[in-house]
């Protein structure tokens, strides 16, 4: 019977029997599963793994200097590369949401290639691929192909002709969870709530550029800092702010601003494929709400998305 004990053990056995002496890059985003995997992989092979964290300057407000600094208490051998400037000129001037995913996820796999060559001879890709991505990346082929092209899966390994190697692959995001915490891994990154790959680049609805995402990030911040300060961030499955393309008349003193509006989202979810939106508490958004305003220069309107999903989805983009 599976417990999260058994099988880091197995795992890690099987991974040293593979591995051997091998050296492997694996690419880490902040979130649980790639954490997870690296953990687990260092367990294992200790220095022979290279992670990389890449900022692609879509990251929430700190998340880089954050998730960088908790990945080396952690033990590991990452790397944190700065490539904001590459993502925003590449973003620079382009609207359309599937144009934004496809510059991103191409950003991506050319600066994590590049930084991968920089290892010597590197046979190995590690990815923190859990099941419900494998399932999901079957139905690339499929009809839903269209919907939205996920870029955690595919792509990297046939550019960088390496072995890939996935440790969590048949696993539920709970049991990762509970691997997690056998791991050690610090509870508040194993609750963090999913943030998708292309991040803010996908919030900022219409063109990015590098004033909205720091605008962006600011509302955020304040959002999921409120949401944790108030004990509801646990009960949220993910959480986020939309900066939308819109702009509308507001006063500030004597003054008449002309500003853009932001749009507050919180759902409930097991697997994303449908949610629902939450009912947080009028006391909690109205503290949101004048908060956002009052600190977080361009913004003059705060709205609270009530859609669910379907018809609609989670992301705006
Ligand atoms: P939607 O917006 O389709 O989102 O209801 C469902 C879940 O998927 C995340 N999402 C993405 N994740 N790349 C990702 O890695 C993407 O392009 C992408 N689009 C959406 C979204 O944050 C939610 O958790």
């Amino acid at each position: 019977n599976w417990t999260p004990d058994s099988f880091v053990e197995t795992t890690v056995q099987e991974l040293k029997d593979q591995l051997g002496n091998d050296k492997v890059v694996l690419g880490l985003s902040g979130g649980v599963d790639s954490s997870v995997a690296g953990v687990l992989l260092n367990k294992a092979i200790g220095k022979n793994l290279t992670c990389i964290f890449v900022d692609n300057g879509l990251l929430r407000k700190n998340e880089f200097e954050d998730v960088l600094h908790s990945y080396e208490d952690m033990g590991l051998n990452v790397i944190g590369v700065d490539a904001r400037k590459k993502f925003w000129d590449d973003l620079a001037g382009v609207t359309d949401p599937e144009q934004k995913r496809k510059i991103i996820g191409r950003n991506f796999i050319e600066v994590f290639d590049e930084e991968a060559h920089k290892i010597q001879d590197v046979k190995w890709l590690a990815q923190g691929t859990i099941y419900p991505d494998v399932i999901e990346s079957v139905s690339v082929n499929g009809p839903s192909a269209t919907i939205k092209s996920h870029h955690n899966v595919g792509g990297l390994p046939e550019k960088m002709k390496l072995k890939v190697v996935e440790p969590l692959k048949l696993l539920f995001k709970d049991e990762v969870r509970r691997v997690g915490a056998a791991l050690n891994i610090k509870k508040e990154l194993l609750g963090r709530h999913p943030f998708p790959g292309p991040g803010l680049g996908i919030r900022i609805l219409g063109d990015v550029t590098p004033e909205k995402v720091s605008m962006l990030q600011e509302a955020d911040a304040i959002f999921i800092n409120g949401l944790k300060n108030w004990g509801l961030y646990d009960e949220v499955w993910q959480a986020g702010v939309m900066l939308l393309p819109v702009q509308s008349v507001g006063v500030m003193g004597d003054e008449r601003t002309y500003e853009n509006t932001v749009a507050l989202r919180a759902v409930t979810s097991t697997d994303g494929m449908t949610a629902d939106w939450v009912h947080l508490p009028y006391d909690f958004m109205a503290k949101m709400s004048n908060e956002i305003i009052n600190k977080v220069r361009g913004i003059n309107r705060v709205v609270y998305d009530i859609s669910s999903k379907p018809p609609a989805t989670i992301e705006w983009e």
